[in-house]
């Protein structure tokens, strides 16, 4: 029997088959949970990638910046599921004049674009999926180690930070309702988003080399492993997390 035999999970985020977001659903559903996708903007091409999946996944549509898309999350995702189980964030964007060595010259409307796509709508999803969320459910994010200043990510790396903080705020007010909100902090992975971050290559060039485990930047699974792990049961006690799943970088000083 999988990990999550019977869960139903809501994963957002998939846009290629290189999304972090189709690794956890395609684990998931492996895992035996039954899962329900969503995508933003381009959805015959999500749909033609749910399609890979081991079992077929209804796609809904959700732009986190929609108040309409998030009202009516709930019932969509209740036409297909009586209930969730787990609920997992895999939503990041900046616009190119906040990436990449830009920082100190920023507009506020980009930042703001940034801040409400990459870390607002965390809170957003959560609240939007509350209605069907059962006792003992788990949010998962997917977070870029936030602790320090890094090249070229700028105000994406501030997004992050926030995410963590908003982390912990979710996890602090979603207890009461026996609900764990975790994310799972990535090292850098060959992705549309990361692909879209101007000199993402300085990454790439000195992750594996950093890494005590070394780092495979083409493999989502050790990260889509973890989200699942925190979607399951076997973290009962486990909220307001960050885990590292980087080959160890983080842990690592120069
Ligand atoms: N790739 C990496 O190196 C890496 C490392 C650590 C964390 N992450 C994080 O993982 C998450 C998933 O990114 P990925 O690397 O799989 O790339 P990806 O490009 O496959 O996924 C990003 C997703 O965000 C979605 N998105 C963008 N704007 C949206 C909006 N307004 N509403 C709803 N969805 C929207 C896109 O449609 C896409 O599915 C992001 O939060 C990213 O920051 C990525």
């Amino acid at each position: 029997m999988g990990i999550l035999q019977g869960k139903r999970i809501l994963v957002t985020g998939v846009l290629t088959d290189s999304s972090i977001a189709f690794s956890v659903a395609k684990l998931a559903q492996q895992e035996g949970a039954t899962v329900v996708l969503t995508g933003f903007g381009r959805l015959s091409l999500v749909e033609r990638i749910a399609k890979r999946l081991p079992e077929p996944a209804p796609v809904l549509e959700l732009d986190v910046q929609s108040t309409e898309h998030l009202d009516t999350l709930a019932d969509r995702v209740g036409e297909h599921v009586d209930g969730l189980d787990g609920v997992v964030h895999s939503i990041g964007f900046a616009p190119q004049t906040a990436l990449g060595g830009n920082f100190l010259n920023t507009s506020w409307e980009d930042v703001a674009t940034a801040l409400q796509v990459s870390t607002y709508s965390y809170k957003a999803l959560a609240v939007a999926c509350l209605p069907l969320m059962k006792e003992g459910g788990a949010v998962v994010g997917l977070d870029f180690d936030a602790s320090k200043a890094w090249p070229v990510y700028d105000w994406m790396g501030v997004a992050k930070a926030g995410l963590e903080s908003c982390n912990r705020y979710l996890a602090r007010d979603l207890g009461k309702q026996n609900i764990r909100v975790n994310l799972v902090a990535a090292g850098p992975l060959r992705t549309m988003a990361a692909k879209s971050i101007p000199g993402f290559k300085e990454f790439e060039d000195s992750w594996p080399d950093k890494a005590p485990l070394g780092w495979d930047l083409s493999d989502t699974l050790p990260a889509a492993k973890a989200c699942v792990a925190l979607l399951s049961d076997w973290f009962p006690a486990t909220t307001g997390e960050i885990v590292h799943v980087d080959g160890g970088v983080h842990a690592i000083g120069a």
